[in-house]
């Protein structure tokens, strides 16, 4: 059933026709306002201002997804280029996420991967002196670039770029690929995984997949990873998770703010306030930009809870 309905979703957040007269109707701003932190990099960051006032820091994400011509690649690399000048100019303490989709890589591998250093190189000098854990985030796609996107991380990773990495615990790889990024003492953000593979290379099943995810927390609180100076990010809603997290890493002896909890913007603001005001460092996914409908159908399809949201919206 929930499968059925995350398809639907899916089909919904693709279709252009949808998409035109949902993005041009303003009595579905309610929707937008909801998941979108603001229409350009200005109204983002003031939203993330607003969010800093309350603890709680930023990963900016530029709306712009199923790429398919150079000129898209192009005018996503000029809104996050602008975006970049601009934390360069205030205090604010930002994660840049990025497709590999999104900066041309289903277009051309090479092309997007190459769009990453110049990025990473512009944040690094806009931020130069300023305390933080400012980087560009490489988003994780599914299981057919999860290699190369790897790849990507570790080339500028061991240049001295500021970049981080995001794994899927769905994946059976995962456990592999996080020892690696533990042994330069990198940064992870660990998900579930948007996306579903045969059970040969992945988990199949929520429970399996929670499973997982728990091994990985170990993982990522080990004394090995706090030695070699890793920094873990728990890209998760799951209440049950932020718990067992908080417990392991207090055992452990990780401070708070030595690791860190990320949720979507407009997902469950009340537990990432909640989680703030205990002293747990928290971020939040903030997506920014008018192409907004596919990314938040989607952000329904991940809770069915959401349907009356989007009836309101629609009627
Ligand atoms: P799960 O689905 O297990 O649900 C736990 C609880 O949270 C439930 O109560 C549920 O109702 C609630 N919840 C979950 N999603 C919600 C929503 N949208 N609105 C309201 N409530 C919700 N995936 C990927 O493959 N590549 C990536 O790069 C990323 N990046 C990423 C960044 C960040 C910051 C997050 C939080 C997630 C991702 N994801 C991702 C998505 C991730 O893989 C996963 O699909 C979702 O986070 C859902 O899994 P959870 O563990 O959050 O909640």
């Amino acid at each position: 059933m929930r499968r059925a309905w995350q398809i639907g979703m899916i089909a919904l957040a693709r279709s252009q026709t949808i998409k035109r007269f949902m993005q041009s109707n303003r009595s579905t701003t309610e929707l937008a306002k909801r998941y979108v932190g603001g229409a350009n990099a200005i109204e983002a960051i003031d939203r993330a201002a607003v969010l800093a006032d309350q603890g709680i820091k930023s990963s900016f994400f530029y709306l712009g997804e199923y790429v398919d011509t150079r000129e898209l690649v192009e005018e996503n690399l000029s809104a996050l280029q602008r975006l970049i000048g601009m934390l360069g100019k205030v205090t604010i303490e930002g994660h840049i996420s990025v497709d590999p989709t999104q900066v041309g890589c289903s277009i051309d591998w090479s092309l997007g991967a190459s769009a990453y250093r110049p990025m990473a190189a512009a944040l690094q000098s806009a931020v130069k002196g300023r305390s933080g854990q400012h980087c560009i985030m490489i988003d994780m796609e599914d299981d057919s670039v999860v290699e190369r996107s790897i790849a990507l991380h570790d080339n500028l990773f061991d240049e001295g770029y500021p970049v981080a990495l995001t794994l899927q615990a769905y994946l059976r790889r995962t456990a592999d690929d996080l020892a690696s990024v533990i042994a330069r003492g990198g940064r992870v953000r660990l998900v579930k995984g948007a996306f579903v593979a045969n059970s040969d290379i992945a988990f199949v099943g929520e429970r399996a997949i929670k499973a997982n995810y728990y091994r990985l927390v170990d993982r990522m609180l080990s004394n090995e990873a706090r030695k070699n100076g890793f920094y873990p990010i728990f890209g998760t809603h799951d209440h049950e998770i932020h718990a067992y997290v908080i417990e392991k890493a207090t055992e452990l002896g990780w401070p708070k703010g030595s690791y860190e909890f990320e949720m979507l913007y407009g997902a469950r603001d009340d537990v990432a306030t909640e989680l703030a005001q205990k002293g747990e460092a928290i971020r939040l996914y903030l997506p920014f930009g008018t192409d907004w409908w596919p990314y938040a159908i989607r952000r329904i399809g991940e809770n069915p809870k959401n349907l009356m949201l989007l009836t309101r919206s629609m009627i």
